[in-house]
């Protein structure tokens, strides 16, 4: 396999992408650039990379942002734990290392939220150190070219794939040799309809050459998911609706949502009344609005959203004087970071208006 190496170079240069990321040094861009990479795909990712250096052009400034203003530019990516672990780390780097990004892998890796692949990516792209990159893209090129089957996600095949890239990398050239393994996988060697045509290693190639592409990579552990019910409730009154701050310890933690109450069953619109009815004695009408599934890597949510309507406002007052909910001016929602879930709804559930 000893020309490997010099094949994706060569076809790197003629073929791969310019991107923004690739055309800096600078530790910090690079490193954000490769936690949005997680969340996203780069055409997608390229947008959000922009809005989040143009709002925080360096650690200093992620390090004192404001949550708010963090979770709205991460809105719409998910898994927010990974906007808050760049600001810790951020954190981390202001106070314990002058506000520079450390320049080995070993320290880089002891930062939050930097796991071996972004430790490698950093310490490559940015300083040419001799550190493979295992990406989703890297397990495919190598175990289709080596026809290898030990799947991908136990601790064997993650071992085995690190030493292998390793073997395999440019160490003159450690940032190209990266950036192009990963672009082989990204442009050429895709998930579904690999282009084995087009491919500069295809006379390399095992699953080429038995046409086993598909049989690769392999992977053992099945997910299981936790199911939730999550029955979120719509009130609206005189251009004002109600929402409220997650404070949970979870995935959605600072982000806002409409009141909810979670059940492990399905919630029907007389269960919401009832529910409602003995926590204000007061009287509702309830009217289902939407349901909605949303897939996490470890959680299936079922939504439903209910439009709640107290039959006379001085009730409506009464109650939330009661509560942490807080109303908001309708026109205002497109400042409010929401998850997902329900940012992309708001359309459906709100009379129009600007969102
Ligand atoms: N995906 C993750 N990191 C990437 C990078 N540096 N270039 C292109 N795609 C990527």
């Amino acid at each position: 396999m000893t020309n490997f190496p010099e094949q994706i170079r060569e076809w790197y240069f003629q073929h791969g992408r310019k991107l923004p990321w690739r055309e800096t040094k600078d530790p910090y861009k690079i490193w954000i650039s490769e936690i949005i990479l997680q969340q996203t795909r780069v055409d997608q990712g390229m947008e959000y990379f922009h809005r989040f250096i143009k709002a925080f052009p360096n650690v200093k400034s992620l390090a004192k942002a404001s949550e708010t203003k963090l979770m709205q530019l991460w809105q719409g990516l998910g898994y927010y734990s990974r906007a808050r672990n760049l600001q810790y780390a951020a954190q981390t780097i202001v106070n314990e290392h002058n506000a520079t990004i450390p320049q080995t892998y070993k320290k880089i890796k002891t930062l939050k939220g930097i796991g071996p692949y972004t430790a490698a990516a950093i310490a490559s792209f940015a300083y040419n150190l001799p550190h493979a990159v295992v990406d989703g893209n890297v397990y495919r090129v190598l175990s289709r070219i080596y026809a290898k089957d030990i799947p991908i996600d136990s601790s064997e095949g993650e071992k085995f794939f690190s030493s292998l890239a390793n073997e395999l990398l440019d160490k003159k050239d450690p940032a190209t040799h990266n950036q192009a393994i990963m672009d082989l996988g990204a442009l050429v060697c895709k998930p579904a309809k690999p282009l084995c045509g087009h491919c500069p290693v295809n006379l390399l190639c095992a699953a080429f050459a038995t046409g086993t592409q598909q049989n690769y990579p392999v992977k053992g552990k099945r997910i299981t998911r936790k199911i939730r019910h999550l029955n979120f409730l719509v009130f609206i009154r005189n251009e004002q609706i109600v929402i409220e701050k997650r404070s949970g310890n979870d995935i959605w933690k600072g982000l806002f949502q409409f009141p909810v109450f979670e059940s492990t069953e399905p919630f029907t619109t007389a269960l919401i009344k009832t529910h409602l009815k003995t926590k204000t004695q007061l009287s509702v009408e309830v009217t289902k609005l939407l349901e909605k599934k949303h897939l996490l890597t470890h959680q299936e949510l079922h939504a439903v959203f209910f439009r709640v309507e107290f039959t006379s406002a001085k009730d409506f007052r009464e109650w939330f004087n009661t509560t942490s909910y807080e109303t908001i001016a309708l026109n205002r929602l497109n400042k409010i970071p929401f998850p997902q879930l329900i940012k992309k709804n708001l359309k459906k559930l709100l009379p129009p208006c600007e969102y």
